[in-house]
């Protein structure tokens, strides 16, 4: 697969995600040639800058050859987002490319600024006629997270998006779609079947959803605090991760068919109450902690956090799904900053036979029934099952089979970006959100939120390098369950 004739514009050129990831992706995409080379860049951002130094990070330190595909088709226009000067400037740098590169006319928009941009960017869009492509071409936009802030805003900018754009026009990234181990969730479902008799509430005691990470805010604690881990994590990259996990099979995996299986489990999740919010959500904030070489700051100590914040940087939920495959099953997921491993893991745990025809002393070491799809790191699928253990007495312990990427495929993973670029590029809309699995997704988290904003209590918190409050312990532990933790 290959991209067609196009120009991709950036806007936030300059930022943070410009540079670690949507660059790294373009030159990736263009070293192992799917980049045909009627294909042109153009960063939009208020920092100025000329031509050749966005195009010097673009291209990295790649060597000449790798270079050759990009250079000459990288422009930067530098302007305020809602001067219309901007957009007349831009529109003539699309126009000049078209003829020196042969662009066709072809653009794709890539919204990479903070959200409060995204409106008078479309707008901006809008003013200059970009939204619009010529016959035959095509015009697109792809917007960032966060996707609104809650129910009602991401309604809002919905409404300001298809003032301008169509639906088909707009690609909404959960980059959490573009990881090849997301997509094996897919694969390993509806490509074998030997899983599918067991991935129901017949079989299935729980299932847990972790997305840990080690780092913390780092340099992104301003945003952070406007956001938490709930808007950050649990709203889009979880709950993707979840509908894909717990879905009914598609017919085909063409767009429209796999969105509509995600939408409707999304639907189907109960949404929480006030009255059992309590019961079913758990936040938390790390503090300082570490150990005594590698101390870690707390949260309220990282810059631009508000010392008095009561940011989450860790959220924990139970959610109930009620639809016949799953009514019953109580599904746990959990996401923290400052965790003591990064692991993000999909683990569907079975019940215990219902009947064990060995002592109970002769079963030390022996866990329940586990199959856990590792997202990342390590990417691969364990199962986990009893085995006897070798010796003259019949005692039985937990062993477990591991499927490795590394190990099995000599072919490498594209970034989630690049993969999710390329689609774009090509129109292909699967592996993007569509308005309705947004709007879904907020009304499961909104109710949370609000009644943690509401809550003057002291928000729990957890030591830097632990597994989170213990509030979230008890969360699980009331049902006499315990989480799964790596380490
Ligand atoms: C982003 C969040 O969407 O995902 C970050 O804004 C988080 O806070 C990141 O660190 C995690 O992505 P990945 O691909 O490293 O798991």
């Amino acid at each position: 697969r290959s991209a067609p004739p196009a120009t991709l514009v950036i806007f936030g050129a300059s930022g943070d995600l410009t540079r670690r990831k949507l660059l790294p992706a373009v030159e990736s995409l263009a070293r192992h040639n799917r980049l045909p080379s009627q294909f042109a860049l153009v960063g939009v951002a208020r920092t100025p800058m000329a031509d050749e130094q966005f195009a010097a990070s673009a291209l990295g330190d790649r060597t000449l050859s790798d270079k050759a595909q990009l250079q000459g088709g990288i422009r930067y226009v530098s302007g305020g987002y809602d001067d219309p000067d901007t957009y007349k400037r831009l529109a003539e740098t699309l126009d000049e490319l078209d003829a020196v590169r042969g662009t066709s006319g072809n653009r794709l928009f890539y919204l990479s600024t903070p959200a409060e941009a995204f409106e008078p960017v479309i707008h901006g869009l809008a003013g200059a006629g970009l939204n619009r492509a010529r016959e035959g071409s095509f015009a697109r936009l792809v917007i960032e997270k966060p996707y609104g802030r809650d129910l009602a805003s991401a309604r809002e900018l919905d409404a300001v998006v298809h003032g301008v754009f169509d639906e088909p026009q707009v690609f909404r990234i959960d980059h959490y779609l573009g990881k090849d181990t997301v997509q094996n969730v897919l694969a390993l479902r509806f490509a074998n079947s030997i899983f599918q008799p067991i991935w129901d509430r017949s079989w299935v005691d729980h299932v847990q959803i972790t997305v840990a990470e080690t780092l913390g805010v780092g340099t992104r604690g301003g945003f952070y605090e406007h956001a938490g881990a709930m808007r950050d994590i649990v709203q889009n990259h979880v709950l993707q991760v979840l509908a894909l996990a717990l879905m009914e099979p598609p017919a085909s995996f063409e767009a429209e068919g796999l969105r509509n299986e995600k939408v409707k489990l999304l639907q189907a999740i109960r949404l929480p109450t006030n009255r059992d919010i309590a019961d079913l959500a758990v936040r938390g904030q790390y503090t300082r902690g570490g150990t005594r070489d590698d101390l870690m700051a707390g949260y309220r100590e990282e810059v631009g956090v508000d010392p008095l914040s009561r940011t989450e940087t860790y959220a924990a939920m139970r959610l109930n799904v009620d639809n016949w495959r799953w009514a019953g099953v109580p599904f746990y997921v959990r996401t923290g900053k400052r965790l003591p491993a990064r692991v993000t893991e999909v683990a569907l745990q079975f019940q215990r036979p219902p009947h064990l025809p060995i002592p109970q002393d002769q079963l030390t070491g022996l866990e329940a029934d586990a199959l856990i799809l590792r997202i990342q790191p390590n990417e691969g699928i364990s199962l986990r099952f009893g085995a006897k253990v070798p010796g003259h007495s019949f005692r039985v312990r937990t062993a477990s089979m591991d499927f490795s990427y590394e190990q099995t495929f000599a072919e490498e993973s594209p970034e989630a970006y690049e993969r999710l670029l390329l689609d774009a590029l090509l129109g292909d809309p699967t592996l993007f959100i569509r308005s309705d699995e947004v709007e879904h997704s907020w009304r499961i988290v909104d109710p949370i939120i609000e009644h943690w904003a509401s809550d003057n209590s002291p928000i729990p918190t957890y030591e830097a390098a632990s597994w989170g409050p213990a509030d979230a312990d008890r969360l699980i532990g009331r049902s006499g369950r315990a989480w799964k933790n790596s380490i």
